[in-house]
């Protein structure tokens, strides 16, 4: 019997499974211990959602705004301080041609569109609710999406939220340096990023400081790691690479946000005051002054 298939099934877009995309059983105990002050891996079930394949992604690249598509040559320096060149191209083109393009691509910021929110935002939940009540609210969900050829790298910088890193095509090396070695995370570097988003000077140099975790992910497995851990990435070479990462603010990586707002002005003042976590009843002072300051600036507006 010859069988067509119906018009409307054909030009239907394929429906993105239901999830979930974390499954609470294969979170360990270590992972449970870990969390939120070291990194660990996590298994999700992201591989082979439409979003996140050469096809989703280009999809993506044409409606979100040209200023989320950010993209730089796949051989960098690991250890390249500042932002990596960006080259004209077209980032279409990249995508398509990822295989061989030579290139990082990545689309930032992006949950903005209604399926990229969805999905972020039933990530995160499945993962915490898996993981012990430590950091209090999640505020500010954010994803972002990459996708790089085989061999690409993205040089040591940091991020100020919990990230979970999820690998989905290709395999990739996450190296990440522990927040805190004074010696090359200093707190004046962290009040400079959390006031001025300013990471250019970050001193890490792989030469110089091995990494404290090198994570390999093959698709179907991730990473979380905390806010400020300094990190860098390395492609697999055998095929490009397709990741995703979700991530947001806490109540607790906002305290520590705001004590480090504070405690840049202190040193303005030529003080040199606590980090977070050195002195509760400071910490205390700290954040209730910002939020008095933050009180006053709205009521004179
Ligand atoms: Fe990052």
């Amino acid at each position: 019997m010859h069988v067509t298939a119906s018009p409307t099934a054909a030009a239907a877009t394929p429906r993105a499974p239901a999830g979930p995309w974390l499954r609470p059983e294969t979170v360990g105990v270590e992972s449970r211990a870990a969390f939120p002050t070291r990194p660990f891996a996590v298994r999700h079930e992201l591989v082979g959602h439409p979003l996140l394949t050469v096809e989703g992604i280009l999809g993506l690249v044409e409606r979100v705004p040209a200023k989320h598509v950010d993209w730089h040559p796949a051989d960098v320096d690991l250890d390249l301080v500042g932002r990596p060149p960006k080259p004209p191209a077209d980032p279409r083109q990249l995508v398509r041609e990822i295989e061989t393009a030579k290139a990082w691509l990545g689309l930032d910021k992006v949950q903005a569109d209604p399926e990229v929110r969805e999905l972020a935002h039933a990530f995160l939940r499945q993962a915490l609710a898996a993981l012990p009540e430590r950091v209090g609210s999640m505020h500010r969900v954010e994803a972002n999406f990459f996708v790089s050829s085989p061999g690409a790298r993205k040089p040591v910088h940091m991020d100020p939220e919990h990230n979970f890193l999820l690998q989905v095509r290709g395999t990739k090396t996450v190296h990440l340096w522990d927040v805190a070695h004074k010696d090359i995370v200093p707190e004046t570097l962290l009040e400079a990023f959390v006031t001025t988003d300013d990471w250019a000077g970050l001193p890490v140099s792989r030469g110089e400081r091995e990494p404290d975790f090198s994570f390999h992910l093959e698709p179907g497995t991730g990473l979380y790691f905390p806010p400020f851990w300094p990190h860098a990435v390395e492609n697999g070479t055998d095929q490009a690479s397709i990741s995703a990462s979700f991530t947001f603010h806490s109540d607790h990586s906002r305290r520590d946000e705001t004590i480090r707002q504070m405690n840049a002005k202190l040193r303005r003042l030529g003080l040199s005051p606590r980090p977070p976590g050195a002195s509760r009843w400071a910490d205390r002072l700290k954040r209730g002054v910002m939020a008095t300051g933050r009180g006053l600036k709205n009521l004179v507006r």
